[in-house]
């Protein structure tokens, strides 16, 4: 903490509306559950301090914090739902310091501290205990799990350069985000992560949307696996998606269990 305090101080995270986020950012959430998809309901949350007490979750409830993340400085003080490194540097744990200073590069630190700190002090929130007393263990595919939370808590994170998302339900939660970009290499890398009927979905899209269409599909694949804490142990071929408008999973491996019990949410393209 002493070396992170040495480079940065000061505001460096900022809560991002779903529109806001929608410019730059390609998000997506998986959720496992029996209630059908009109019945969720996503709380976004925009308090990046976690200062106010969050409302506690119902069963078919999600709530989300997506936040852009700058290189401390670039955030004015005072800016409404801002994030101060001092604040979070406070609630990691050791390892997660240990692991915070091991990343060279300030943008991928900052992220992480935005990602792990943003996680502690929600799921602190929601279960009325310190964030920095929380503590984590994994799964055997290395899925984080609150320890000494409700049974049915569950959370995920997802750490980009430039931005980061932590969601927390009542039911097994996948998030995660990319950077909007041209994908340059979209034949070879489709290949590898889309199956033979989502990539015919892609090649007919207009060109102008493939980027974002194909960064819709992985991150709506990573979530799930994420929700399943699988990861990619699992090809991301083998997860076959309807990217929407509403999107919805088609068919997964046996070990995520129906197809039938998940649920996808993204905005709209
Ligand atoms: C999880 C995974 C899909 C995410 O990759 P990513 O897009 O590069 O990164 P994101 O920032 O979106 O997500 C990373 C976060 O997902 C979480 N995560 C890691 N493994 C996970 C899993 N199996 N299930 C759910 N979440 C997981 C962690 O919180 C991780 O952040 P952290 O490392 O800072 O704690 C990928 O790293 C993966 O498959 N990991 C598992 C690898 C594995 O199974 N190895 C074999 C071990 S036996």
């Amino acid at each position: 903490m002493t070396n992170l305090r040495k480079v940065a101080h000061g505001p460096f995270a900022a809560s991002l509306s779903i529109d806001q986020a929608n410019d730059f950012l390609v998000w997506s959430l998986a959720v496992k559950c029996t209630a059908q998809r009109e019945q969720l309901r996503l709380r976004c949350l925009h308090d990046a301090g976690f200062t106010r007490p969050i409302e506690q979750l119902k069963s078919e409830e999600i709530v989300l914090w997506l936040a852009k993340v700058t290189p401390p400085g670039d955030v004015a003080i005072g800016e409404p739902d801002t994030f101060g490194i001092e604040h979070a540097t406070q609630v990691l744990a050791a390892e997660e310091t240990e692991r915070l200073v091991r990343f060279l590069h300030i943008e991928d630190r900052m992220s992480y501290l935005a990602a792990h700190a943003g996680a502690r002090l929600l799921l602190g929130n929601l279960v009325d205990q310190p964030a920095s007393a929380l503590r984590f263990k994994s799964s055997a595919h290395g899925k984080p799990i609150l320890v000494a939370g409700p049974g049915d808590l569950d959370f995920s994170l997802s750490h980009a350069r430039g931005a980061v998302a932590v969601a927390a339900a009542r039911m097994p939660v996948g998030v995660d985000i990319e950077p909007l970009r041209e994908i340059a290499d979209m034949d070879s890398i489709s290949e590898i992560a889309l199956a033979a009927e989502e990539r015919k979905v892609l090649r007919s899209a207009p060109a102008a949307l493939r980027s974002r269409l194909f960064l819709r599909y992985w991150t709506l694949k990573e979530a799930v696996l994420k929700a399943a804490g699988l990861g990619f142990t699992i090809p991301p071929t083998t997860v076959i998606i309807d990217p929407g408008p509403s999107p919805a999973v088609l068919s997964v491996p046996d070990a995520l269990g129906p197809a039938e019990e998940w649920r996808l949410i993204a905005p709209a393209v």
